[in-house]
């Protein structure tokens, strides 16, 4: 039996029937598990994980510890980690987990370090935690990677610094810029899984509502059109010119945060930079507001100014929802100001994460494939990679596509007009 810290492992049962559940809607995933437990790609590798601890983590977990991977996982979020599923993990499917729902902060730090002191060969990061105490652990232990795989575009812009200053020393695979998961993850996972989120939180009608989303990046585009799609009207805050006239075309009202503000029923930031709601805008807002991030550190809503303002104090006033009361007005916080997508709800539905996740495993054999040959530095995902997962993915939902012929294919290649 792996060593493990986990809430209960009575839960096992629960925790399988909710990862076959998922892998129910993971085809792609699933057809590299099985290619994956004849080939044995990846025979005594050690991939050490920090991601949301769901069932469909959980299934990449399973296609990894297929392929012959030593396979450990820790919370990339405490609030995300389904307990369940955690115990099933252990119980079910040999793999070494350290995480509990709502665990302290001290807690998932000694977990974390657990997975350091393992000394794995690739890592899988949502946000950037374990490559990064890998590189602040013991001497060597960062140059010993054959690869670190992340997730998020805050845990990206980390390491890219840490790049850009000299001080990584490993090969990092940018799997969340890959023009597969963006279509997929990006606009439509977190589009519906953050609407989601909200309800299941704040229970409020959006039809009616105007919902005010900051940064129109891949998912805040997502956001704004599923939340148009359930009757809001939406406004989108945008510091970038090309995103906001992209967001004015969309049909979607664009104004700055401090106008957007006083409108807004519904704020869900989105842009991965901190301060995006703050001091002067929470003065601004409307009693009721409700204020959601969908990103993942609490950084982009300024919670100490709110906290500041807050003459009444804060209380929850539901799971899930603190209320802060600035006087003449209250504003409603979602899940302590971070990924109220998974924090409310379940994150990206299983077949959103199909795509992920097999993009993840093709990537970790890839890494192995390249053992010691790809430079420090943040790579891309090999467009091979890609492709095959769209395909894998149309296939699955038994949708064909043409193909170029050879003279059409020539035809692109050549200079020669007409
Ligand atoms: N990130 C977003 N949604 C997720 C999910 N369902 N499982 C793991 N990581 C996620």
């Amino acid at each position: 039996m792996p060593s493990s810290s986990i809430a209960d492992p009575r839960l096992a049962r629960a925790g399988r029937d909710r990862i076959e559940w998922a892998d129910a809607q993971m085809p792609v995933l699933r057809s590299i598990r099985d290619r994956f437990e004849s080939e044995k790609p990846m025979t005594g590798v050690g991939i050490a994980a920090c991601l949301h601890v769901t069932a469909e983590t959980a299934n990449l977990l399973r296609a990894l510890a297929a392929a012959g991977a030593r396979v450990a996982l820790c919370a990339a979020n405490p609030l995300s980690t389904q307990d369940d599923v955690a115990a099933s993990l252990r119980a079910h499917y040999g793999v070494e987990v350290r995480a509990a729902h709502g665990e302290s902060a001290v807690t998932a730090a000694e977990h974390l370090a657990a997975l350091v002191a393992s000394e794995p060969q690739i890592t899988l990061d949502d946000g950037a935690d374990l490559v990064g105490a890998v590189h602040d652990g013991a001497a060597g232990a960062a140059e010993k990677l054959l690869g670190a795989l992340e997730e998020t575009t805050t845990g990206l812009l980390r390491l890219r610094a840490m790049h850009a200053s000299g001080r990584l020393r490993c090969p990092v695979v940018a799997v969340n810029e890959a023009q597969a998961e963006r279509i997929f993850s990006d606009r439509y996972g977190t589009g519906q899984s953050t609407l989601d989120g909200i309800l299941r939180a704040a229970n409020v009608l959006l039809a009616g509502q105007t919902f005010v989303v900051l940064g129109y990046g891949w998912t805040g585009q997502g956001i704004a059109l599923r939340a148009r799609g359930a009757g809001a009207s939406v406004i989108v805050c945008e510091v970038d010119p090309l995103r906001a006239l992209e967001a004015r075309m969309e049909g979607f009202e664009v104004m700055p945060a401090l106008k957007a503000a006083e409108r807004g029923d519904v704020f869900v930031t989105v842009s991965g930079n901190r301060d995006v709601l703050r001091g002067e805008h929470f003065r601004r807002m409307k009693d009721g507001a409700v204020l959601a991030n969908a990103g993942h550190f609490d950084v982009e809503i300024n919670l100490s100014e709110l906290a500041a303002l807050a003459v009444g104090g804060s209380r929850a006033v539901r799971p899930l929802v603190e209320q802060f009361d600035l006087g003449d007005r209250r504003l409603n916080l979602l899940t302590q100001g971070r990924v109220v997508n998974l924090a409310a709800a379940e994150g990206h539905p299983a077949a959103v994460m199909d795509v992920s996740f097999a993009i993840q495993a093709l990537t970790c054999e890839h890494v192995v494939a390249h053992a010691g040959t790809l430079p420090r530095g943040v790579h891309s995902v090999p467009d091979d990679i890609n492709r095959a997962t769209a395909m894998l993915k149309l296939a699955a939902l038994g949708v064909e596509i043409d193909e170029l012929s050879e003279a059409q294919k020539r035809y692109q290649r050549g200079w020669a007009p007409g």
